[in-house]
């Protein structure tokens, strides 16, 4: 993995409004800067809600960081008009380097399909925006043997018709469900297993350029007791970090990727 520069990111989900993201963002950003100096193979990028973002803006500002950069959650794919609740593109590429697509979460509870994911990445790398797609078996899924099938669907379907530049900008996110916010995470041997599926079929897709390219990050409860086992990992680029990025622990896990 030595050639790919290595990406920690945090999504907040809904946690942290205003305040609370400017405060938390004064405890961890300070401590972000020297180990994001000191080490150039790695970024971070820290997804607080739509809402927030302004205030974590305002710290970063006020700490120049280099490789620290800001993500959306979600995003629409259309450019603007009567979408009553949704951001665009154009807007979140103002204020975001990054946006998570189709996370597991974005799929089950607002029905998300692998072809609105498709086009929320398409609309973001047409603006200039890294995407982060986000795929993962279910518990029902993994335990009947099908994760590679409900893989290979999700990848062919969520990451399809990429122009060969775009190919190489986009980040897939494996994160199986059942080890979502359960403390239950995926062995690093079995997220390898998956990772490495995920780049051959990006391979045979996009071809051997834009899957050396493509990073691929472990997400599921990754705190920084496992993610080094992930990191040791092949096909494995970073940690898509949920609970642990609300935390002073995400620092520790920056550290321990360094
Ligand atoms: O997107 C990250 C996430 O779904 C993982 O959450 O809390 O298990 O780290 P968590």
């Amino acid at each position: 993995t030595a050639a790919r520069t290595a990406i920690i990111a945090g999504n907040w989900k809904m946690n942290y409004g205003p305040q609370k993201a400017s405060s938390f963002s004064m405890e961890i950003i300070p401590r972000l800067g020297p180990l994001l100096r000191s080490y150039q193979e790695i970024m971070c990028i820290l997804c607080p809600p739509a809402i927030s973002l302004c205030s974590v803006r305002e710290v970063l500002d006020a700490f120049p960081t280099p490789r620290l950069e800001l993500g959306a959650q979600n995003m629409y794919f259309e450019e603007q008009g009567a979408f009553t609740g949704e951001l665009s593109p154009s807007m979140v590429s103002e204020m975001c380097s990054t946006v998570i697509l189709g996370h597991s979460e974005r799929r089950t509870y607002f029905g998300e399909s692998d072809e609105l994911v498709n086009k929320k990445a398409l609309a973001a790398l047409k603006h200039g925006l890294r995407p982060i797609v986000c795929i993962g078996e279910t518990l029902e899924q993994h335990e009947a043997g099908k994760t590679q099938e409900v893989i290979r669907r999700q990848v062919q379907h969520s990451l399809a018709n990429f122009a060969p530049q775009q190919a190489r900008e986009v980040v897939i996110a494996y994160e199986p469900i059942w080890a979502i916010g359960t403390g239950k995470a995926a062995t690093g041997a079995n997220a390898g297993q998956v990772t490495h599926l995920i780049r051959q079929l990006y391979r045979e897709m996009y071809g051997q350029e834009a899957a050396e390219a493509l990073r691929i990050l472990y997400g599921g409860s990754v705190t920084s007791d496992n993610t080094s086992e992930f990191m040791a990992q092949e096909d494995i680029d970073g940690a898509l970090v949920g609970g642990a990025s609300l935390k002073p622990d995400f620092v520790e896990i920056v550290h321990k990727t360094i």
